[in-house]
């Protein structure tokens, strides 16, 4: 018999977490508050998983009709979480409303139950602390869509046990995602800290004037964007000299002398006046009415992309 994982929240991500756990079989519970986002969501992943299948981004061994089957809806928290070995909560970022579920979610499990929180920035210290379970709970931040794109940032508090963070990284593996380890809480977790160095030099540099905004997200999609979906920055240093200790004798004095002319002081404020100007060339590729379109448009490449990237992993 499978096990069960009990999905908190049906919206966008807590979608995602129930395809992707069916995928490998689990049965999943899934429960929200809204009963027309239930009705909603059990179509919606009936309908996702039937086209992606037909489009070949189905993932797993098991046909989509059998994954639909696994996931069932419950507007109890109770049936929800009952038997359940983890729990996915995904219910909005607001810090109230997480201090609230969890301590739900607290009440109704048992001592073996692992939960994790799918929080884009609050720290699950900021709402566990209290609760009796807490050495169980952590965050385990995916990025969207995490059915197509899979890193998942693992943020434990201080009191989560060592064993939970290892469970949920072997559960997340099992499962096909690609979990990494954050030591201690850090704000913005791994990626957005990254992300935010980079948006704040795309930002300096159309603010300065050097390039236009299509060309700087072209310095991404068609530069680093390809580089490093295949290895990570550290690795390309590796890889671009005889080793990194050699990359930096080579290089690190230049990188230095480049960063100290160009890097203005940090934390950048993302300002109106500027994102006024970057929208109005957009306005001409992309105007407002047309971003879910590319949303599709981007979210059926990424599908692309996780395609190649797992038919290479399979080949190599
Ligand atoms: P959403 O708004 O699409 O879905 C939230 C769902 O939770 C709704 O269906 C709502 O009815 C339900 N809900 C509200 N209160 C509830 C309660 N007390 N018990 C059970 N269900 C309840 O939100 P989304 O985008 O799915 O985000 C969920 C979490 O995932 C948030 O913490 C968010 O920061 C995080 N996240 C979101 C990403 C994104 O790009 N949307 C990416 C990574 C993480």
């Amino acid at each position: 018999m499978s096990q069960k994982i009990a999905v908190v929240g049906s919206g966008l991500i807590g979608q995602n977490w129930s395809m992707i756990f069916a995928s490998r079989g689990y049965k999943v519970s899934v429960f929200d508050v809204d009963q027309g986002q239930i009705t909603r969501a059990e179509k919606n992943i009936s309908v996702t998983l039937t086209q992606y299948e037909k489009d070949g981004f189905l993932r797993g061994e098991i046909p989509a009709a059998e994954q639909t089957k696994l996931v069932t809806f419950t507007s109890s928290l109770q049936d929800c979480l009952s038997g359940a070995i983890y729990v996915q909560e995904c219910v909005p970022e607001n810090l109230e409303l997480k201090k609230k579920v969890f301590a739900q979610i607290d009440e109704l499990i048992d001592g073996e139950t692992l939960v994790a929180s799918s929080s884009s920035c609050l720290p699950s210290s900021a709402f566990t602390e209290s609760l009796k379970n807490r050495h169980n709970m952590l965050v385990a931040h995916p990025i969207n869509p995490p059915y197509f794109v899979p890193l998942v940032e693992l943020v434990p508090a201080p009191w989560t046990k060592q064993e939970v963070i290892a469970k949920v990284r072997e559960l997340m593996e099992k499962v096909g995602q690609s979990p990494i380890t954050l030591r201690r809480e850090s704000l913005g977790f791994a990626l957005n800290r990254i992300q935010y160095a980079a948006i704040n030099e795309c930002w300096n540099m159309y603010q300065s004037g050097l390039l236009s905004a299509e060309d700087i997200d072209k310095v991404c999609y068609d530069g680093l964007g390809p580089r490093y979906a295949f290895i990570g920055p550290l690795q390309t240093m590796h890889l671009n000299a005889d080793g990194i200790v050699d990359y930096c004798k080579r290089y690190a004095d230049g990188a230095y002398n480049v960063q100290k002319e160009t890097f203005k002081p940090i934390p950048v404020q993302y300002d109106v006046e500027t994102a006024e100007k970057i929208q109005a060339e957009y306005n001409a590729s992309i105007p407002l009415d047309k971003i879910p379109e590319k949303r599709k448009w981007r979210d059926a490449r990424l599908a692309n992309l996780a395609k190649m990237k797992n038919h290479l992993e399979k080949d190599s």
